[in-house]
């Protein structure tokens, strides 16, 4: 059944587990994730981008996620807007059946300019006020994603600040989050701690320096009964990049976020984690392995089944690692 993202992360807060949340843009990612959750009973959270909407269609998504509820009536899943840029993108979200929204107010509509407090007090607010009355959850956002290495917004899939960043901008500040939790009243908090979106995030194995798990404690403590989100957290793991390599593609040496560091941010108080990059990483190594494999072959089903067959991997692999696995 389709539910609101308050209910699943209520639950995960009270028996101290995680809920990864899979960007969806197709079926097979659709059909991998429900399959991962059926075979863990996990609960679901599966998320659209602006771009996800657009790529498949409003009317295709609609319907991907409808199939999903239908085919697994034990399985409670939210289907959450991801990165909604403006209180309008919420609305269409809404209007499109979704259960749940995140209004980031971090950066403009543009995507790439910083936006001022009262900005994102503002547009959050906005959003909570539209989606509270209609059961619908709300995840705000407070801090600019981006890279304490390189003091850089997060541009890698097209969306993140321009320019240099301070150290200020790129890690959320405790205080402030309390004042925007109180302020805004919404259900889930996206933080600022050094991870970016995509595949390039760190150019070594992550220490504190750069991936800062002990300013998540601050912000708990500060703020004990909001539910924390971690974006762009993707591990990234070395065996898919091995794969990708191996089978033709070029992928720079690149770092991801260990599984320990997230499953050490689950005991103070993340209860979302953002997986998109995983997935990608896992499809496209299933397919360039198999079309290397198999030249001859051109049946889309037939390179399309390992790949949804690595994506449900991650996503059991996830299930398990965050102690999602067992409460559907
Ligand atoms: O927020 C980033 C997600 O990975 C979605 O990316 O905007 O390319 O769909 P996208
Ligand atoms: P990754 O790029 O690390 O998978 O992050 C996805 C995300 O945060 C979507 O909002
Ligand atoms: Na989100
Ligand atoms: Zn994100």
């Amino acid at each position: 059944a389709l539910v609101s993202m308050r209910q699943l992360l209520d639950h995960a807060a009270e028996n101290g587990y995680g809920i990864p949340a899979f960007n969806v843009n197709n079926l097979e990612q659709v059909q991998a994730i429900m399959e991962a959750a059926d075979e863990t009973n996990s609960p679901v959270i599966m998320q659209a981008s602006a771009g996800a909407r657009k790529y498949a269609g409003e009317g295709f998504l609609k319907a991907l996620i409808a199939a999903a509820v239908e085919s697994y009536p034990h399985i409670p899943v939210v289907m959450h807007q991801d990165h909604g840029q403006s209180p309008d993108v919420c609305k269409g979200a809404i209007a499109m059946g979704f259960s749940s929204v995140m209004m980031d107010g971090s950066l403009l509509a543009d995507g790439k300019t910083i936006a001022d407090y009262d900005y994102n007090v503002d547009v959050t607010t906005k959003v909570v006020q539209m989606a509270h009355v209609q059961g619908i959850s709300v995840e705000g956002e407070l801090g600019c994603l981006g890279s304490l290495e390189t003091m850089k917004g997060d541009k890698e899939d097209g969306h993140g600040a321009e320019g240099t960043m301070t150290r200020e901008q790129l890690l959320t500040d405790p205080e402030q989050a309390a004042d925007f939790a109180k302020r805004t009243q919404i259900d889930a908090l996206a933080i600022a701690i050094g991870t970016s979106h995509g595949a390039y995030k760190f150019s070594r194995k992550p220490s504190g320096d750069i991936l800062a798990i002990e300013r998540i404690k601050e912000i708990h403590r500060r703020l004990p009964t909001t539910h924390l989100v971690m974006h762009g957290s993707s591990s990234v793991p070395q065996d898919l990049l091995a794969e990708i390599r191996e089978f033709g593609g070029d992928m720079k040496e690149t770092y991801g976020v260990p599984v320990e560091e997230i499953q050490e941010a689950i005991k103070h108080g993340v209860r979302k984690i953002n997986i998109d990059t995983d997935i990608r990483l896992a499809m496209t190594g299933a397919i360039r392995r198999f079309l290397a494999e198999n030249p001859s072959k051109f049946d889309p089903r037939e390179y399309l089944k390992p790949a949804r067959a690595a994506a449900k991997k991650i996503c059991v692999e996830r299930y398990n690692q965050f102690g999602t696995a067992g409460n559907a």
